[in-house]
C-alpha cells in the first residue's frame, strides 16, 4: 500500500504534483497538528457510525479502532512525524491509517470530507479550550473576591475623568472588576453553547448519498445538537467569532484594570505596591521598578482584538460554502487562547500580591473636595433643593481653593456665610469612611453593600464550578 503514502490523497485528478512552494503555502500543519487528538476522536466516532450502518464489519471496526489507538501512541511518543506534503492533520492521520491497514484504512473517509472533518475537530478542540480557560477565570474571580474582602476598609478616591470624584471602598473597586469578568465568563459560556454542535456528516457541502447516522456521531462525540444545514455547517465560523469576541472583551477588561493599577503604582499616586515577582528593573536606572506584567497585559490586548477583526475580515466576502481562506481561521483563535491563558496565569498572582498603601492613600483623600456631594446632600436632607445646594457647595469649593483651605478647616461662621442651615453636625459628615458607608443604596460603595456583593459573588462562583 506504499502507493498511498507520499501522494496527496486527492492526487487522482492531477497529472503533476504541486510545486514545492505551493506545498509550503497551502499546508496548515503548523497550526492544525494541535487537533490530532480531536481528529482521532472524530475518526473513531465516524468508524463506529459506519459500522452501525454496516459499512464496516465487527472485525474491520476493531482493526480500525486499534490502529487509530496505535497512531495516537505514535504521535504522543514522537515516532510519527507529520509530512508537509500531506498538507494537514486530517490527511496525515488518514494516510498513516492507510499505510498501516491498506484498503481497509482507505474506507475511513467514506461519506466524509475534510470540510466537515475540520469543523468537527475545531469544535471539539474549542470546547476543551474554552472549559480550560473558564477554569482559570474562576480562580481569577476568586482572587478578586479575596482582594475585595481584604481591602473593604481601605478608602480611596473614586475617579471620573481621572479627576477626584467621591470616596469609595477599595473593595468596591475590586468588585467592579469582579462583575465585569463574570460577564466575560458568561460570554465564554455562550461561545461554548454555539460551539457545541455536531458538524460531522455534512460532507463536503451537501450531505451524503450514504445513510450516515449523524445522531449516532453526535452522541459519541458529546455534542449537544446536530447542525441542521450542511451548507451552513461547512462555511460557518461564527462560533469562533463569538469566542474571539469573548476573548476580546476579557482582554479589554484586563487592559483597563492594568491601566488603573499602572497609574496607582506611579509616585504621583502611590496607592499600591505591586509584587516584585511581576515587575522588572531597568538596565540603566537602578531606581526603577516597572509594572511590566500589567503593561504587557495592556499591550497584549491589541493582538487579541485584532484577531477578532482578522477573522471577521476573512469571512466577510466569502461565498458559500467552504473556501480555502477558512484555513486561516486558526492563527487568530490560537493566538487568543494562548494570550488569555497566560494573562490569567500572570494576573491572578499579580493581583493577589498587590498591597494597598493606606498611609500613602490618606493624603489623597484630602485633595479634590471628595465630599462636596455629601455636603450638598446634607443640605438636601435639611430641605434645600438640590440645584441650589449644588451651587452653594460649588461656591464653598471656590472659596476653599482661593483660601487654600479644606472643608475641615472651615469654621461654622464660614459655613453660615453660604447657608444658614449649616449646623455643627456638618463636621461629622466630613469623614471619608462615613461618606463611603452613607452610600448604601443597592450596589453602592457602602461597606455593607460591598459585603453583600461579595456574598452574591461567592454564590455565583460556586455555580460556575
Ligand atoms: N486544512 C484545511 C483547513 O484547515 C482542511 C479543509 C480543507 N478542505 C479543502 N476542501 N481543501 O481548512
Amino acid at each position: 500500500m506504499q502507493q498511498f503514502s507520499n501522494k496527496a490523497l486527492w492526487s487522482g485528478r492531477f497529472s503533476s504534483s504541486p510545486a514545492e512552494i505551493m506545498l509550503q503555502f497551502s499546508q496548515s500543519l503548523d497550526y492544525d497538528w494541535l487537533f490530532y487528538k480531536h481528529d482521532l476522536m472524530g475518526s473513531r466516532a465516524h468508524a463506529k457510525m459506519l459500522h452501525s450502518i454496516n459499512f464496516f464489519s465487527d472485525e474491520e471496526l476493531a482493526k480500525v479502532l486499534n490502529v487509530l489507538d496505535e497512531i495516537e501512541d505514535e504521535i504522543t511518543t514522537g515516532t510519527f512525524q507529520p509530512k508537509i506534503a500531506l498538507e494537514d492533520v486530517h490527511m496525515n492521520i488518514e494516510s498513516r491509517l492507510i499505510e498501516k491497514l491498506g484498503p481497509l484504512g482507505a474506507k475511513i473517509h467514506t461519506g466524509r470530507s475534510r470540510n466537515d472533518q475540520v469543523a468537527t475537530d475545531y469544535r471539539l478542540y474549542m470546547k476543551d479550550a474554552i472549559k480550560k480557560l473558564q477554569e482559570k477565570l474562576i480562580i481569577f474571580l476568586e482572587t478578586l473576591l479575596n482582594k475585595a474582602q481584604e481591602d473593604i476598609n481601605v478608602v480611596i478616591p473614586g475617579f471620573t475623568h481621572l479627576q477626584h470624584a467621591q470616596p469609595v471602598s477599595m473593595g468596591h473597586y475590586w468588585m467592579a472588576y469582579f462583575w465585569k469578568f463574570t460577564r466575560d465568563f458568561k460570554r465564554f459560556s455562550n461561545a461554548y453553547t454555539t460551539t457545541d454542535v455536531n458538524p460531522l456528516g455534512s460532507g463536503a457541502l451537501a450531505g451524503s448519498t450514504l445513510p450516515l447516522d449523524r445522531e449516532f456521531t453526535r452522541n459519541l462525540l458529546g455534542f449537544a445538537v446536530t447542525s441542521e444545514n450542511s451548507l451552513d455547517t461547512v462555511s460557518d465560523r461564527d462560533y469562533l467569532l463569538e469566542f474571539l469576541f469573548a476573548a476580546s472583551t476579557f482582554m479589554l477588561n484586563t487592559s483597563r484594570l492594568s491601566e488603573d493599577l499602572i497609574i496607582w503604582c506611579t509616585s504621583e499616586f502611590d496607592f499600591i505596591e505591586p509584587p516584585d515577582a511581576f515587575c522588572t528593573g531597568s538596565s540603566m536606572m537602578p531606581n526603577k521598578k516597572n509594572p511590566d506584567g500589567l503593561e504587557l497585559t495592556r499591550g497584549k490586548a491589541s493582538g487579541v482584538i485584532s484577531g477578532l477583526y482578522d477573522l471577521m475580515t476573512n469571512i466577510k466576502g466569502l461565498p458559500l460554502t467552504y473556501n480555502r481562506d477558512l484555513q486561516e481561521d486558526k492563527r487568530p483563535v490560537f493566538h487568543a487562547i494562548a494570550t488569555v491563558d497566560i494573562v490569567l496565569d500572570v494576573l491572578t498572582p499579580l493581583i493577589a500580591g498587590i498591597k494597598a498603601k493606606e498611609d500613602k492613600i490618606k493624603p489623597h483623600l484630602e485633595k479634590g473636595f471628595l465630599l462636596a456631594t455629601d455636603i450638598a446632600e446634607y443640605l438636601v436632607i435639611k430641605g434645600v433643593p438640590f440645584r441650589e445646594t449644588h451651587e452653594i457647595v460649588g461656591n464653598i469649593v471656590q472659596y476653599c481653593v482661593q483660601q487654600n483651605k479644606n472643608f475641615e478647616d472651615l469654621t461654622l461662621e464660614e459655613w453660615h456665610q453660604y447657608h444658614s442651615t449649616f449646623e455643627a453636625d456638618i463636621k461629622e459628615i466630613l469623614s471619608p469612611l462615613a461618606a463611603v458607608d452613607r452610600r448604601s443604596t443597592f450596589g453602592g460603595t457602602a461597606r455593607s453593600e460591598v459585603a453583600r456583593q461579595i456574598e452574591v459573588g461567592k454564590e455565583m462562583v460556586k455555580d460556575m464550578k
